[in-house]
């Protein structure tokens, strides 16, 4: 995420130990979130889009490239009548969505950032199935067993112990659960996400590499806003087209991916939900 300033704190980030590297990302969220009150952003992802263009509120439009990360995420996850996690929920606009439209039962959205959390409570507080609390990821404020479905979109990166995540999650989600994760990394890194979610437990389902309808993402409002059909500033990421050039690079040139997988937490007969 270099195009927001994120020079100002990587000085920071990797002269920190893994413990103080979660504190330097809370303190930029929080500064990030404290301009954004009045602002319309919802979403603090990348974006993604398939071929075919699923259907979607006329009112959701507007979010699709970031609506349909959420769902390439989810997969074929049925979320009715469940009850779901959502680590790092950012702006919440996610949360608010697959509140509105898997119906599930309830729907926890969780973040780090006591900032982001409160304007999320202010924003959505309608929603009935749905609420915002503060939480880290490394150690989730849920009993064992809590959750049918988890999902987790476009975070993991900023976590300093990836494992000590992963063995939270499989210890909040219950036997026969779902977990939805996407992200990116750099392609070296990719390559032992398989083996930490085996030694976690999990069982995978599914694992894509998505890098491709990202990059449409990025493309399209990279266009969108040279050809003046968009402002930049309506997409938190879109102000510097420097920076998002320069994304866009990285993920063309394959030195970063981007990659979401479906794991399962057998329950003792070995079924998924
Ligand atoms: C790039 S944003 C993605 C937000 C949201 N998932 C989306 O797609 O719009 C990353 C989010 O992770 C949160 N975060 C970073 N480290 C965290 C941690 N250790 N525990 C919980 N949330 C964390 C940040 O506060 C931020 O809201």
């Amino acid at each position: 995420m270099t195009q927001w300033d994120i020079e100002d704190i990587t000085p920071a980030l990797r002269d920190s130990p893994p413990d103080r590297r979660n504190q330097v990302w809370r303190n930029w969220y929080d500064r990030l979130v404290s301009q954004l009150d009045d602002s319309d952003y919802r979403f603090m992802n990348y974006g993604y889009l398939g071929l075919e263009s699923p259907k979607l509120e006329p009112s959701d439009e507007a979010n699709r490239i970031f609506i349909e990360l959420y769902q390439v995420t989810l997969g074929d996850t049925s979320l009715t009548d469940k009850d779901v996690l959502d680590i790092s929920s950012g702006l919440g606009g996610g949360a608010y969505w697959i509140s509105r439209v898997c119906q599930p039962s309830s729907l926890v959205g969780m973040d780090f950032s006591p900032e982001v959390v409160r304007l999320c409570n202010k924003w959505y507080g309608g929603q009935h199935n749905l609420r915002f609390v503060v939480g880290d990821a490394e150690a989730l404020p849920f009993p064992d067993n809590s959750f049918d479905v988890i999902y987790n979109v476009e975070a993991s990166h900023c976590y300093a112990n990836y494992d000590v995540f992963l063995r939270e999650v499989f210890r909040v989600l219950k036997a026969g659960g779902a977990f939805c994760w996407s992200d990116f990394q750099s392609r070296t890194s990719m390559g032992k996400i398989e083996t930490d979610f085996e030694n976690c437990g999990f069982e995978i389902v599914s694992l894509d590499d998505i890098t491709d309808g990202v990059l449409r993402s990025l493309d399209s409002v990279h266009k969108a806003i040279s050809e003046g059909k968009l402002d930049g500033k309506q997409i938190i990421w879109g102000n510097d087209t420097e920076s998002l050039q320069d994304v866009i690079q990285e993920f063309a040139g394959g030195g970063r991916s981007y990659h979401c997988c479906n794991l399962s937490k057998k329950n003792s007969i070995g079924s998924r939900i």
